[in-house]
C-alpha cells in the first residue's frame, strides 16, 4: 500500500488529485496537509472526509516541526507539493506571501523529506514531486505558434507568482543535484474543471454572468492560455510519480491554445443557452490590463507523451461543458466561496480598473 503525502489538497487541483487517487486505487493512503487559506476548502473533499484512506491535517508547509511530525508519523512513499499561493493578480498586490509559501515552504518540505528519507544506501523508492507551472518560462510570441515551451526552454518568469514558482523549481533541482534527492518537477498549463476558486478566469466569468455582473476582460482579451482539463493533469502527475526516472522535468499540456475573449464568449453562450437567455456579450467590459501580463503560453508535451505514454483525454469542447455543468449544479458551493471575504477581494481587484473604450 502506497502512502501519498499531498500538500494543498483542499485547493482546486489538489482536491481533484486526492479524489482521483482514491477513486483509482482501492489500496492507498493519502495524508492531506493544507493550511486552509482562502483557497482551501474542505467542501471539495466532502465525499472522502469519512474515508479512512484519507487523513486530513490542517498545517502550514512553512512549519518545519509540523511537517517533520507528519512525515515521521505517516512515513509517506511520495510527497506531492501542490500547496502554493496560486493567483497572479494577488501576487502583484502582495508578493511577500508568495515568497514565503511558494519558496520557503517548498524548501522547508525538501529539508524535512531529505532528513526523513536519507539512509546510508540512499533514498529508497521515495519521491518528491513539485507541481510547477508553465508560467516559469515567461511569455511566448503570439505571431509564431510553432514556438512552444519545452523542458529546456530557459526559465524567464515575469510575475511575482511565476518568479516564486521558478525559485521553488531551482531549489528542487538543487536538492537533487546536491543531496541526490529523488525529485520530479511537472510544469502544466492552465487547468480548468470543478472546484476552481472564482478568482480565476472561467469560474469568475461564469459567476458574474449568472449574476448579471460585468465581465472584466483584461486589455484587448487576445492573451492566449493553453487549457487542460484538471483530471488529465492529475493522471499525468500520478504517472510521473510512479513511472518517471528521478531528476526529470515534464511539461504537461494538451495543445489547446485559446484567447481569453474566446473563453469568455463560450461562458456567455453556455449561460445564455442553459441558465438565462438575457445574458449576452453586452456584459463584456474591457478593463485596464494586468501589470506585466504574459501574452501567450503554449506547452510542448512531447516528452511526457513519448517517455511515459501520457495523452490528454478530454477535448476542450467536452471539458468546458462538463465544467460549466458542474458549476451550474453546485450553486451552494459557489455561494459559499463567494460570500464573506470574496466580496472585498472583488472590490479591491476590480473597482479601480478603468473601462477601456
Ligand atoms: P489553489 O490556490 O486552488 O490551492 C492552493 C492550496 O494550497 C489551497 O488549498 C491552500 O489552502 C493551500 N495552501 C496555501 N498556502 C499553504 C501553506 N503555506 N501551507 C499549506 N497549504 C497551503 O491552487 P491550484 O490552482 O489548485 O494550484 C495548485 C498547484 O498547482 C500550485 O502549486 C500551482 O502553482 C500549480 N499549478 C496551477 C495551475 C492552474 O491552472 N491552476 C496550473 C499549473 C500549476
Ligand atoms: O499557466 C498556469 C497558470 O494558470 C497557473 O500557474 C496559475 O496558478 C493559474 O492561476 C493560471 O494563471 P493565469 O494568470 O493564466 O490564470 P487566470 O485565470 O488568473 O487568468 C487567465 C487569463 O485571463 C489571463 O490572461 C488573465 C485573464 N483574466 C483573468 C481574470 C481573473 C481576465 O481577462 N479577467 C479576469 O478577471
Amino acid at each position: 500500500m502506497k502512502t501519498y503525502f499531498v500538500t494543498g489538497g483542499a485547493g482546486f487541483i489538489g482536491s481533484n488529485f486526492v479524489l482521483h487517487i482514491l477513486n483509482t486505487y482501492p489500496d492507498v493512503r493519502i495524508v492531506n496537509v493544507d493550511k486552509l487559506t482562502y483557497a482551501g476548502n474542505l467542501e471539495n473533499l466532502a465525499s472522502v472526509l469519512d474515508d479512512e484512506r484519507h487523513i486530513f491535517i490542517q498545517a502550514d508547509i512553512c512549519d518545519r516541526t509540523a511537517m517533520a511530525q507528519a512525515i515521521d508519523a505517516y512515513k509517506p512513499d511520495f510527497v506531492v507539493n501542490f500547496a502554493a499561493e496560486s493567483h497572479v493578480d494577488r501576487s502583484i498586490v502582495d508578493p511577500g506571501i508568495f515568497c514565503q509559501t511558494n519558496v520557503a515552504g517548498t524548501q522547508t518540505l525538501l529539508d524535512v523529506c531529505r532528513d526523513a528519507w536519507k539512509t546510508s544506501s540512499g533514498y529508497g523508492d521515495h519521491k518528491f514531486l513539485q507541481v510547477s507551472t508553465d508560467e516559469v518560462y515567461g511569455s511566448l510570441p503570439e505571431d509564431d505558434k510553432s514556438v512552444l515551451f519545452r523542458e529546456d526552454t530557459p526559465l524567464a518568469p515575469r510575475s511575482p507568482y511565476s518568479a516564486s514558482k521558478a525559485s521553488a523549481d531551482l531549489f528542487v533541482k538543487a536538492y537533487h543535484e546536491t543531496y541526490g534527492m529523488p525529485v520530479n518537477i511537472t510544469r502544466c498549463s492552465n487547468n480548468y474543471g470543478p472546484f476552481q476558486f472564482p478568482e480565476k478566469l472561467i469560474p469568475l466569468m461564469f459567476h458574474n454572468a449568472c449574476n448579471h455582473v460585468k465581465l472584466p476582460v483584461y486589455g484587448d482579451g487576445m492573451n492566449i492560455r493553453d487549457w487542460l482539463y484538471v483530471e488529465d493533469h492529475c493522471r499525468a502527475i500520478d504517472l510521473v510519480l510512479n513511472e518517471a526516472p528521478v531528476g526529470e522535468v515534464y511539461n504537461i499540456g494538451g495543445h489547446n491554445e485559446r484567447t481569453n475573449i474566446h473563453i469568455v464568449e463560450q461562458v456567455i453562450q453556455y449561460v445564455h443557452n442553459n441558465i438565462d437567455t438575457t445574458v449576452d456579450a453586452s456584459l463584456i467590459e474591457h478593463v485596464t490590463d494586468r501589470l506585466g501580463h504574459d501574452r501567450r503560453y503554449g506547452i510542448d508535451p512531447t516528452k511526457i507523451g513519448r517517455d511515459l505514454g501520457w495523452q490528454p483525454e478530454t477535448p476542450f469542447e467536452v471539458g468546458i461543458i462538463k465544467t460549466l455543468d458542474w458549476y451550474r449544479t453546485h450553486q451552494a458551493w459557489i455561494d459559499n466561496v463567494t460570500s464573506g471575504q470574496y466580496q472585498s477581494y472583488y472590490e479591491r481587484m476590480y473597482k479601480n480598473r478603468e473601462v477601456l473604450s
